[in-house]
């Protein structure tokens, strides 16, 4: 089976944040991924003009697009007609809905490997991670099926924090800390010496290309992939280079990190999650031994460098 695939790829939350990066590099890709890639997405997406633009450049490229509804069981079933492999890259309001479209695929006689939506922290790093509060929707996706899906086979791809969302200053969460070419402040929590594994979005898509590359490695596993790993103050000297100026540095010490997060989800506040992701990477949940790049075939310079994401945030581009 494992030669055999992928064939026929169904992207779904195609056009979201890092759905853009993935369905970019595989409909991109060169040689082909894949002999067919449909992108399978809502009314709503398919008629907005922004999203319009991204969609017609996708097809002019050869990729399809369908519309339908991901609660609609019947329009599902549809999407999976033609498809071997299902590449979710669904947000995170939406991750729980996985759980009918696993049910879907395992039901289905053509689908036979599904990337659920990951493509970032470890859910399963350490002992603490079951009971990490933006883990649970995923948690429960892993669960389902590891008890009930047992012919499709699954692919998760972890990578860590995207550098592009992790270096910004946001005003709303300074505690949670970030840089600012404009002032060129940083805040940086703990002593900044802590090592973070990150993967740049570009890479994402990449790896996840890789990934289906190598189904032989890929099939059934959890992936753990990264660009590069650095610290929050090689950081700061990254961007004192490149904007050749020292710049500030205020520190959030973790314990002040943790009193913001638990703060924040008292409150029911929407940047709770991010303080919580921050603390995990800030405290080393991103570091391995070795990563599964090497046996996706990527080299440490196949990966953006950390100077090419601080170059894009000096230069104002976004994501
Ligand atoms: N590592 C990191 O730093 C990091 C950062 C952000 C996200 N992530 C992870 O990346 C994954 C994708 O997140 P994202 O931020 O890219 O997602 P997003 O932009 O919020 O949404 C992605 C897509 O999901 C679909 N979607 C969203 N809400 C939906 C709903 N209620 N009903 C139906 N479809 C819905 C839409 O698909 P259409 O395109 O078809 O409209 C949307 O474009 C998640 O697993 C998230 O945890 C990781």
């Amino acid at each position: 089976m494992a030669s055999q695939l992928p064939s026929k790829i169904l992207i779904i939350g195609a056009t979201g944040t890092i759905g853009k990066y993935i369905a970019n590099a595989i409909i991109s890709a060169e040689p082909h991924v894949a002999s067919q890639v449909t992108i399978f997405t809502s009314s709503a997406t398919a008629s907005s003009p922004n999203k319009q633009a991204i969609l017609s450049g996708w097809k002019s490229q050869g990729a399809s697009v369908i519309t339908g509804d991901i609660g609609n069981a019947d329009d599902v079933r549809r999407a999976y007609s033609s498809t071997d492999t299902v590449v979710s890259c669904l947000g995170r309001n939406a991750l729980a809905s996985q759980i009918e479209l696993l049910r879907l695929a395992e039901e289905s006689n053509d689908v036979k490997w599904f990337f659920p939506s990951e493509y970032g922290t470890d859910i399963e790093y350490d002992s603490s991670s079951k009971d990490e509060k933006p883990h649970q929707n995923k948690l429960r996706v892993r669960e389902f099926i590891q008890d009930n899906v047992k012919r499709v086979k699954c692919t998760y791809v972890v990578t860590g924090p995207y550098p592009e969302m992790f270096l910004p200053l946001l005003p709303v969460a300074e505690k949670a800390g970030g840089y600012d070419p404009k002032s060129k402040r940083a805040v940086v929590v703990g002593s900044g010496d802590d090592k973070i594994g990150f993967t740049s979005m570009p890479d994402v898509g990449k790896l996840v290309v890789a990934a289906l590359r190598h189904p032989e490695v890929s099939l059934g596993k959890a992936l753990k992939v990264q660009s590069f790993v650095t610290t929050p103050n090689a950081i700061v000297e990254e961007f004192e280079k490149q904007t050749g100026a020292k710049w500030t540095v205020d520190h959030t010490p973790n314990q002040r990190l943790r009193e913001a997060e638990k703060e924040s989800w008292e409150h029911n506040s929407p940047i709770a999650t991010l303080y919580t992701l921050k603390r995990i990477w800030a405290e080393g949940g991103t570091l391995y031994d070795k990563t599964d790049n090497e046996i996706l075939g990527l080299k440490p310079e196949d990966m953006e460098p950390l100077s090419l994401v601080v170059e894009k945030a000096v230069s104002g581009k976004g994501y």
